[in-house]
């Protein structure tokens, strides 16, 4: 019995020893450290709090490519704006927060490949008599401060349309709505489809113009230069190609993704 127990317990060092082998081999030989992800959880179902949590399809996405790539993750609600200081200040590693991939966010950030496909969209009262986007002009629209629905809309009718009301985030321009103080919110599809989805008894519903909105491409945000951005690279590719991110899509859209469209992109 002794002797079992002392073979046992060989066997079980002899295994721990093995463990921790393997786990400083991967990291060749020094600690890979936790990130710190900030994100705006007020962006439904990619990142919002249920019961205290945040949660949503970018959370669990973030955090596997993250695993991928062989570091711990950490991620905290700062707030849409806070997002851009923390990353340009490098006081966070990397945000998430369905952050459309645009040229002039590339002037001062860095972004990896490209991970959803998105386009802008309406969302209005059913029965309104807005039923495209150039319907927009001269109604009251609410949208997201600095967000690409602002940058699209003030294209289209101007940088300084007082009926645009520009809000902190997305509940409150829907809020808005909800009230009567605006007639439209221009947001995500998918954010906006979600609410139709979710919220019948609000009556609304959602209109697409493919013609006004063009095809937008959801990135990690990282500060520019960032050393992370060749691992999350390979770390985003690698749980794309190896069905992870086609379980986590159909976990949270209950449809099968179109990973070719990224692939192309990439
Ligand atoms: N995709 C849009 C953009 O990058 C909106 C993202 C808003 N995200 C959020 N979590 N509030 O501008």
């Amino acid at each position: 019995m002794k002797k079992l127990k002392l073979v046992s317990t060989v066997l079980m060092v002899a295994f721990l020893l093995l463990l921790s082998a393997c786990g400083t081999s991967k990291s060749g030989g020094e600690e890979k450290k936790t990130l710190r992800v900030v994100t705006d959880a007020a962006y439904a179902p990619f990142e919002y709090q249920d019961k205290g949590e945040i949660v949503g399809f970018d959370i669990d996405f973030v955090k596997a490519v993250i695993k991928e790539a062989g570091y711990g993750v950490k991620v905290e609600h700062v707030g849409w704006d806070p997002i851009f200081v923390e990353i340009e200040g490098k006081t966070a590693d990397v945000a998430v927060s369905s952050i459309t991939i645009t040229p002039e966010r590339q002037e001062s950030y860095d972004f990896t490949v490209p991970y959803f496909l998105s386009k802008n969209e309406i969302l209005v009262p059913k029965g309104s008599t807005i039923k495209s986007a150039k319907d927009l002009d001269g109604k009251k629209i609410a949208v997201q401060n600095g967000t690409t629905a602002q940058t699209i809309v003030e294209n289209l009718y101007g940088k300084n349309n007082d009926k645009l009301k520009k809000f902190e985030n997305n509940n409150l321009a829907i809020l808005e709505l909800k009230n009567g103080g605006v007639d439209a919110v221009v947001a995500d599809n998918t954010v906006v489809e979600t609410y139709v989805k979710n919220n019948p008894k609000d009556n609304f519903e959602f209109i697409e113009d493919d013609t006004a909105f063009e095809k937008e491409f959801y990135g990690l945000l990282l500060p520019k230069g960032s050393k992370l951005k060749a691992d999350l690279d390979k770390a985003v590719k690698k749980v794309i190609d190896n069905g992870t991110y086609a379980k986590l899509y159909k976990k949270w859209f209950d449809v099968e993704p179109d990973v070719q469209i990224l692939k192309d992109q990439q």
